[in-house]
């Protein structure tokens, strides 16, 4: 189950359909960005043992979901270069308090929901793709799930469970005021 606050709007998916290219452009970034945050925190917080193994596995498997995601950028001959990123981690992030531990929290709560917002995207790619981006999408689904899961996981080292799940809510309602003020656009967080 997914801790996400409001489906996404019905005219995503057909913006999304109609730039597929586009999409899977922005796709190779976030698999990239995914990677990023993940290995920023093992910078930040060393210290934080209990989270290293983690984040560290999560970063290796989206650095690999990134290179799948060249392989059929290449398949369909599509270069991969610079694009205006849509809005959304900034306005998301933006709700990340600035002292500690809370700093962290936010940070991996997040992380949760943008994985979250993935993984439903993604559901409603292989849904509407024949093969093969519905195979890619299936796969990764699951594992963009498990990343949510992961997230939410390594939050109840920070703090414990009720503080975890108000917080949770609070930055789900966040999560989904940011994107309703997106109009849809060909990002997978747009
Ligand atoms: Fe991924
Ligand atoms: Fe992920």
């Amino acid at each position: 189950v997914l801790a996400l606050a409001a489906p996404t709007d019905p005219a995503w998916l057909p913006c999304a359909l109609a730039h597929l290219d586009e999409i899977l452009i922005d796709h190779a970034h976030c698999e990239k960005k995914a990677a990023s945050t993940a290995v920023s925190l093992l910078f930040r917080y060393p210290e934080r043992r209990a989270l290293l193994a983690g984040l560290s596995a999560l970063a290796r498997e989206e650095l690999g979901h990134f290179e799948l995601v060249l392989q059929h950028l290449d398949a369909r001959g599509v270069r991969l270069r610079h694009q205006v990123p849509s809005p959304y981690a900034g306005d998301l992030m933006a709700a990340v308090r600035t002292v500690e531990p809370e700093r962290l929290l936010d940070t991996l709560l997040c992380s949760a929901l943008i994985e979250a917002r993935s993984c439903e995207r993604m559901r409603l790619l292989a849904g509407a793709l024949g093969p093969p981006l519905a195979d890619l999408y299936e796969s990764l689904l699951v594992s963009e799930a498990r990343h949510h899961r992961t997230y939410l996981e390594l939050a109840l080292e920070v703090v414990p469970e009720s503080v975890m799940r108000d917080r949770l809510r609070e930055l789900a309602a966040h999560e989904a005021g940011v994107l309703a003020r997106i109009p849809p656009v060909p990002r997978f967080h747009g």
